[in-house]
């Protein structure tokens, strides 16, 4: 059975005080799910420490990014192990914002999927195409290139600690999501690409991201291949993301 999951990305988000007070209302209206969802709160780095105390047992921290390497001179820069240091379970990696606006390479995203799993934690590689490529019928190649790309120095042991989720990048905070044919479409190529890869892909979480909203996520999750979602705006506010969580079908 595969594991189900949905993820609150806060990106550059948040303060102190919503650490406390989103993260306990979150907790205290997600322990009547029952749905067998795991709930991840991915807030910035800098809260993650806050958002561990108020998380209790029931929620799940993550990190949205960390440095490609162990230690050393990398000012600015978070580890793997700092981010397991304080609590965590997850780490994002190659988001599309940070492929973007930070110049991340898909060689840069491997050693940290190599990072994030070295170090015990569970890696969630983002992937997406952009409208331009999918426009020209280029979409399922690119995300297939950054599938294989990212998770090249996977070793067969530690599949199990691999989750894949899909953000179109021209559904990122426009409001605009896939229809949720086109997604699950997306999913099963990726599971494809992550079976050619030796994986065992029937056991791998593949999560939507990208506009989903408390309206639009029971459709998505409704797909077989569509394990969950990575929730960007619509995780910011208590209600919403919960709605969003209950979304997810029971595992049977
Ligand atoms: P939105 O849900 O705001 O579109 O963001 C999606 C996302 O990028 C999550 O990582």
């Amino acid at each position: 059975m595969r594991r189900k999951i949905v993820a609150g990305n806060w990106k550059m988000n948040g303060s102190k005080d919503l650490a406390q007070t989103l993260v306990s209302d979150v907790r205290s209206q997600a322990a009547s799910l029952d749905n067998g969802v795991e709930v991840v709160i991915i807030p910035p780095a800098i809260y993650v420490g806050d958002v561990v105390a108020s998380a209790g047992d029931s929620l799940s921290v993550g990190v949205q990014n960390v440095g490609q390497w162990a230690s050393g001179a990398y000012t600015g820069e978070v580890s793997a192990d700092m981010a397991v240091d304080q609590g965590c379970l997850y780490a994002l990696v190659g988001h599309s914002e940070r492929r973007q606006l930070f110049g991340e390479t898909d060689d840069a995203v491997a050693e940290k999927v190599d990072r994030i799993i070295g170090a015990g934690l569970h890696a969630v590689l983002c992937v997406g195409e952009t409208l331009e490529e999918r426009e020209a019928g280029k979409a399922e190649a690119v995300v297939a290139s950054q599938v294989k790309a990212g998770l090249a120095k996977v070793a067969a042991d530690d599949w199990q600690r691999v989750v894949v989720a899909y953000e179109p990048v021209w559904a990122i905070g426009t409001g605009k999501t896939a229809t949720a044919q086109d997604a699950q479409t997306m999913h099963a190529s990726i599971r494809g690409v992550l079976s050619e890869m030796g994986a065992p892909a029937n056991e791998i979480c593949l999560l939507y991201g990208g506009s989903v909203k408390a309206d639009n996520a029971a459709a998505l999750f409704a797909e077989p291949d569509i394990d969950g979602g990575l929730i960007g705006g619509a995780s910011l506010i208590a209600e919403d993301f919960v709605s969003i969580c209950r979304s997810v079908p029971a595992s049977t």
